[in-house]
């Protein structure tokens, strides 16, 4: 079967990793198990711009959605080793005297009237979903960088429960890269050059670098098996099922390490240039491939979207497990069952693929071929096999389609079969 995989890894961005601090910044970070960090792992980040500080934050777990939303300011002291967050350790919100202690400086206000402190008095506070915030960012015209009394140097971010007990802090610091953050720079540059890349890969690395890119960026594969017909989709769920039990690090090394073996032009000095061309030429013959890449969706989530399903057609019915508009469709009789499609399959794989037991029984009773054959000699037995759809194969074989027949790989339809399934087809 012909595979197409087109600009697979043209995912890169936009992803938690790249957002990480990097040098010459200020951040707050938690990290689970810190102490004052709770189980809160996440950062905010001060960046000093020409409008003010530049406010970016994430958090991607340990913020308890009950006790939330959580107000959170910049405090007077850093932490101490001990971790407490209390105000003898870390005094109160900075710039106190602008405006009174309150947690009612709502966002509509004249925000120069706030608490410069006031972090999410001026922006709103954090509203976790499942202990993590999404990334967020604005640009706050009332801090600096240091100096009393709107300086965040050696200060500390609080974070409160909605009810205002402290409940994490962490010192806000100038950051210095650890090796985790240089793993994530070389793994987000290395992202970029292949994304810019119009070097030709072939398929099978082109997989494995989406596997890994997977892993680094999400981690687990949950999404269940996509469709035998959506090829694409299969083979990239199967990378990145091949590499999943690896810890995002562990992904992002090999990626890197991975590149970097193919001697096609990258190190961890390469800089992004502004190849805005050849980056343009690489999305489109992502598109022209057909291949729709959402950058974090599973691979199943690609499989429909495709012009084909605008067609209110037989082949769509079958798919769609619509036995009405196909029982509609067939009363015209001018409907040609055993016709096949562009890909050269017919109804009845369709709906044997997607296991459409009452399609199959509509398509049988309607003289569809039980033994149709595809470009690549498959059957319909082949495809209920291969996606595991036991009623549907025990009908199919009722009805003649034949277990033995071989494919262009030499392969019947119980070969792709455990020895539980083929014993349910063949003795039910
Ligand atoms: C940071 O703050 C602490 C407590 O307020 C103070 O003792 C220390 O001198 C400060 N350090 C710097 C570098 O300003
Ligand atoms: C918020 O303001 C209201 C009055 O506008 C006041 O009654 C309330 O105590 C304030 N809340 C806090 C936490 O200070
Ligand atoms: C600061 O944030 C604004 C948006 O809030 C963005 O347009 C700008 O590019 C950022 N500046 C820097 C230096 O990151
Ligand atoms: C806020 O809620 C927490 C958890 O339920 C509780 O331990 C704490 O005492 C509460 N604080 C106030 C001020 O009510
Ligand atoms: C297909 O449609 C039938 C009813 O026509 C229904 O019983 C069956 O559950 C449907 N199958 C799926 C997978 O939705």
């Amino acid at each position: 079967m012909t595979k197409t995989f087109t600009v697979l890894f043209v995912l890169a961005l936009a992803v938690g990793v790249l957002a990480l601090p990097s040098q010459g910044k200020l951040a707050a970070i938690f990290e689970s198990g810190k102490p004052g960090s709770k189980n809160i792992d996440g950062f905010i980040k001060f960046e000093e711009t020409d409008n003010g500080i530049n406010v970016s934050l994430e958090f991607s777990d340990g913020l308890p959605d009950e006790f939330g939303p959580f107000p959170y300011h910049v405090h007077e002291k850093p932490v101490p080793d001990i971790g407490d967050c209390g105000p003898f350790s870390v005094g109160d919100h900075i710039d106190l005297t602008t405006a009174p202690n309150t947690f009612n400086c709502s966002a509509v206000q004249d925000k120069s009237l706030c608490q410069a402190g006031d972090l999410s008095g001026k922006y709103g506070k954090l509203v976790s979903d499942d202990g993590a915030v999404a990334f967020t960012t604005y640009t706050d015209p009332f801090l600096q960088f240091d100096g009393s009394p709107k300086g965040l140097l050696n200060r500390s971010i609080v974070i409160h429960m909605l009810n205002t007990t402290r409940y994490a802090c962490a010192s806000i610091v100038q950051f210095t890269m650890s090796a985790d953050d240089q793993l994530a720079k070389d793994f987000e540059s290395a992202c970029k050059f292949l994304g810019q890349s119009s070097s030709a890969l072939d398929d099978t690395i082109k997989l494995k670098f989406y596997g890994y890119y997977k892993t680094a960026t999400i981690g687990k594969c949950t999404a269940s098996k996509p469709s035998f017909f959506d090829f694409v989709g299969r083979e990239k769920w199967n990378a990145w099922k091949a590499v999943d039990e690896l810890d995002k690090e562990e992904a992002m090394r090999k990626y890197i390490e991975l590149l970097e073996s193919l001697n096609v032009g990258w190190d961890v000095n390469w800089e992004a240039g502004a190849d805005e061309v050849k980056n343009k030429e690489s999305r489109e013959r992502a598109r022209i491939g057909g291949v729709a890449v959402s950058t974090l969706a599973c691979a199943s989530d690609e499989e429909e979207d495709n012009d084909e399903l605008d067609r209110q057609d037989i082949f769509y019915f079958a798919k769609t497990n619509n036995s009405a508009e196909l029982v509609e469709l067939l009363k015209s009789n001018t409907i040609d069952i055993n016709a096949k499609d562009a890909q050269g399959f017919a109804p009845l794989h369709w709906a044997a693929d997607r296991g459409h037991l009452d399609i199959v029984k509509i398509l049988i009773a309607n003289n569809a071929n039980v033994n149709i054959l595809t470009n690549e000699n498959e059957n319909p037995l082949h495809f209920a096999c291969i996606s595991e759809h036991r009623a549907v194969a025990q009908y199919l074989y009722k009805c003649g389609s034949d277990p033995s027949l071989e494919d262009n790989d030499q392969l019947t339809p119980l070969d792709y079969t455990n020895d539980g399934f083929k014993e349910a087809v063949l003795h039910s």
